[in-house]
């Protein structure tokens, strides 16, 4: 676990190499063995200093998968937890004051315990590395460093430079890192050791700045007025962000505030109870399991059926270079995939390659990209009218106008040159895929593949099985979404599949509420309040107003009086037809677009009359997430996504569902199925059908079950 090595100058180096591990991580083992060999070159006169090291690509990558689980899963008693947790932070002041001068030798990505690690030795030295990360990234999974993070990071810059790391959880590369003052030493890759032994030699006595008593915490303590208008400022920018969902922002000001008042020891014991406060909170259990365990699980292609052999696309064709083709082609090609775009004539094909110069100019421009890159992506891209160009493609994605007749076009074209293997996705985002797929002679081998705008940003592919796609299919399609470096959800084929679907809800209420007379600023700050990245009217403005109100129509022909009631239908067909105004794209929606700005339609007021009596924001903020709640749940409830992870995830990554929460399924755990579908009944009592909770969850309540265990 930790090779014990003593060189001529009577410098020990310690290198963490854990058996059976790609990297190293802080679990009960690891400790152990770290505190023993520690302790043996304390113990040991001849030992003039100690230098830690990894055997590792990355140097330590935190708190392993099992204690993680045990945060999500795990027992939440209080007196238990208080006796686990904090021997990671015991531990590494006992390294910091050993009696021996100790650098940290880094050559690999120190993340969360593996930095706290580093922070509690004298000196920091790291390679050159520009891929090498850096940080304290804890808050992104609801919880804060626990072992000296916020007390040694503030200690060591400063207050203010270290609320965004510690924060927002920002990892660092080297050379950033160094002009943060996080580390000491940036050296070449292979002489990082070396450098750590010669500063050892050099200060044989080094001991942390804040163990000696004229200890002033750099740029102002908490004395300092400064200091306090940093942490006004820094709460009020907290909680206009955050809205109070994210507990550990707060906690970890608080720890800052209170801790920086004190010794190092006192500083720690206050971060241990604050660490232990966010334990026993839910949010940071639901956002470990799904933002870590369960994301991990989908990025491994745990729903890929067994036995079937690996194979990522070389040869990409992609149908139609508007928008999503571009960013399909683009991601495909930087992915190092040959790519085949084809559209209606060479020059409109041509725009794929023009759109994937464009965003590499701006990458090049940011220093993250070069012009041999660039070169290299562009010549992976053939533009091009000619079907026969598509020969070879083990996959092709067709994003052509969202017209089923267009579809079946291009679909039997391309269908004539391809291979019996060859896989055909769909990226359609409102047509059923097993209606799609009649127009190919392989219904097999078709499938939905639905990517986000913008494709390069948006994480999320949402994998939509129809009724005759096989499980190779399945496997093949699932390996190129992997390849193309997203993120995959597994669904059936349904009206809306299950994002676009579950998503519309949200949107929905909010034009209920507009109809009801609730005052329109209102409701759009209750949208945000709720943990949703944007508010339900502006949102409906980018996807375009005209459009919703087309598929309102579409599925009224499609399904005749089987159509859901959607309250949603006279306020679009208002602002529609009566006022022309479909959306941002037209500068008219339920804001008024000019080059200021946005603002909320004056005339919205005039249409909408408010009513005297206004509900709480508390009410609405419940509606926006019971709606969503309640049809992922019916979609579990109907098969549509088998997967409750598949659900959480998908809620996050495709439309940021409000992720403290962990998912739609995990907010029903955190309420309990018997609470929520009692407060859905009488949601559905007042506001009508669509908060009437599915047998799936009137069964948990009665049975007293949950999503997990
Ligand atoms: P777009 O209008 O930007 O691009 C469509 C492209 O298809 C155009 O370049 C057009 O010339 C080409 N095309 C039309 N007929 C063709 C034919 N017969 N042969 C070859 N090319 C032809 O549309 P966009 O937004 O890229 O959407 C494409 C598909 O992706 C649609 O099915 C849409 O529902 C779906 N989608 C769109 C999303 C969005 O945010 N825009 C998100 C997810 C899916």
């Amino acid at each position: 676990m930790i090779n014990y090595e003593q060189d001529d100058n009577g410098l020990v180096t310690l290198t963490i190499d854990m058996p059976d591990r790609s990297a190293n991580v802080w679990n009960q083992a690891s400790m152990d063995a770290f505190s023993e060999a520690l302790e043996r070159a304390a113990a040991d006169e001849s030992c003039t200093g100690i230098i830690i090291a990894s055997a590792k690509k990355v140097f330590l990558a935190g708190a392993d998968l099992d204690a993680l689980k045990a945060m999500a899963f795990g027992d939440k008693d209080p007196v238990a937890l208080n006796a686990t947790v904090g021997a990671l932070s015991v531990l590494l002041r006992r390294l910091e004051t050993c009696g021996k001068t100790v650098v940290a030798a880094i050559e690999g990505a120190a993340l969360g315990g593996g930095f706290e690690l580093a922070l509690a030795c004298h000196h920091r030295v790291v390679a050159d590395s520009p891929r090498l990360q850096l940080g304290l990234p804890e808050s992104q999974l609801g919880l804060l460093p626990g072992a000296g993070g916020t007390q040694r990071l503030p200690r060591l810059i400063g207050i203010q430079a270290s609320m965004p790391l510690l924060l927002e959880g920002k990892q660092l590369t080297p050379d950033k890192a160094l002009k943060a003052g996080i580390i000491d030493q940036v050296v070449p890759r292979g002489e990082v050791v070396a450098a750590a032994k010669a500063w050892a030699l050099a200060n044989p006595e080094a001991t942390q700045p804040w163990d000696d008593k004229r200890f002033k915490v750099p740029g102002g303590g908490l004395d300092d007025p400064k200091t306090l208008s940093t942490f006004m400022v820094a709460t009020a920018l907290l909680n206009a962000k955050t809205h109070g969902n994210y507990p550990a922002g707060k906690a970890i000001l608080s720890c800052m505030f209170e801790g920086l008042r004190t010794t190092l020891d006192a500083g720690l014991l206050i971060e241990k109870r604050y660490f232990l406060k966010l334990l026993l909170d839910p949010t940071a259990g639901a956002m470990i399991r799904t933002m870590f365990l369960s994301l991990q699980d989908a990025n491994k292609l745990v729903r890929r059926p067994a036995g079937i052999e690996r194979r990522a696309p070389k040869k990409l064709g992609v149908l139609g270079s508007g928008l999503m083709g571009s960013g399909i082609a683009f991601v495909a090609a930087k992915k190092g995939m040959e790519v085949v775009v084809l559209d209606v004539d060479a020059e409109k094909a041509a725009g794929a390659i023009a759109y994937a110069s464009k965003r590499l100019d701006k990458a090049i421009s940011r220093g993250r990209s070069t012009e041999e890159k660039k070169a290299a992506t562009l010549a992976r891209i053939t533009a091009t009218a000619d079907y026969a160009a598509l020969d070879g493609c083990d996959l092709v994605i067709e994003a052509v106008f969202e017209d089923r007749d267009v579809k079946a076009k291009v679909t039997a074209a391309a269908d004539a040159v391809l291979g019996d293997s060859a896989v055909f996705g769909s990226n359609t985002s409102t047509l059923p895929i097993t209606g799609l797929a009649k127009a190919s002679s392989r219904p097999e081998n078709f499938i939905g593949l639905h990517f986000f705008s913008p494709v390069e940003k948006m994480p999320l592919v949402e994998v939509i099985r129809a009724e005759k796609t096989s499980d190779q299919t399945l496997a093949w399609a699932l390996d190129a979404v992997q390849a193309l470096g997203k993120t995959p959800i597994v669904v059936n084929d349904a009206r809306g599949f299950y994002t676009s679907r579950v998503f519309g809800t949200y949107i929905t209420e909010g034009m209920a509420m507009l109809q009801e007379g609730i005052a329109p600023a209102l409701i759009e700050n209750a949208g945000k309040m709720s943990g949703m990245p944007m508010p339900p009217l502006g949102l409906a403005d980018e996807v375009g107003l005209g459009l919703m109100y087309q598929v309102g129509i579409q599925t009224k022909k499609d399904l005749g009086d089987a159509a859901p009631v959607n309250p949603s239908t006279p306020v679009l067909e208002k602002l529609v037809t009566e006022f022309d105004r479909s959306g941002k794209r037209s500068g008219r929606g339920f804001y008024a677009y000019d080059d200021a700005g946005r603002q909320l339609w004056d005339g919205l007021a005039e249409s909408f009359p408010a009513k005297a009596d206004q509900p709480t924001a508390d009410d609405l903020i419940e509606r926006f997430l019971y709606t969503q709640a309640l049809e992922a749940a019916r979609c579990m409830d109907q098969g549509v996504v088998q997967a409750k992870e598949d659900a959480d995830v998908g809620a996050i990554l495709g439309w940021g569902f409000a992720p403290y929460t962990g998912g739609p399924l995990s907010y029903i755990d955190r309420i309990g199925a018997k609470a929520f579908v009692e407060r859905a009944d009488a949601l559905a009592e007042a506001h009508g059908k669509r908060f009437e909770p599915p047998a799936l969850l009137r069964t948990m309540a009665a049975d007293g079950t949950a999503f997990y265990g």
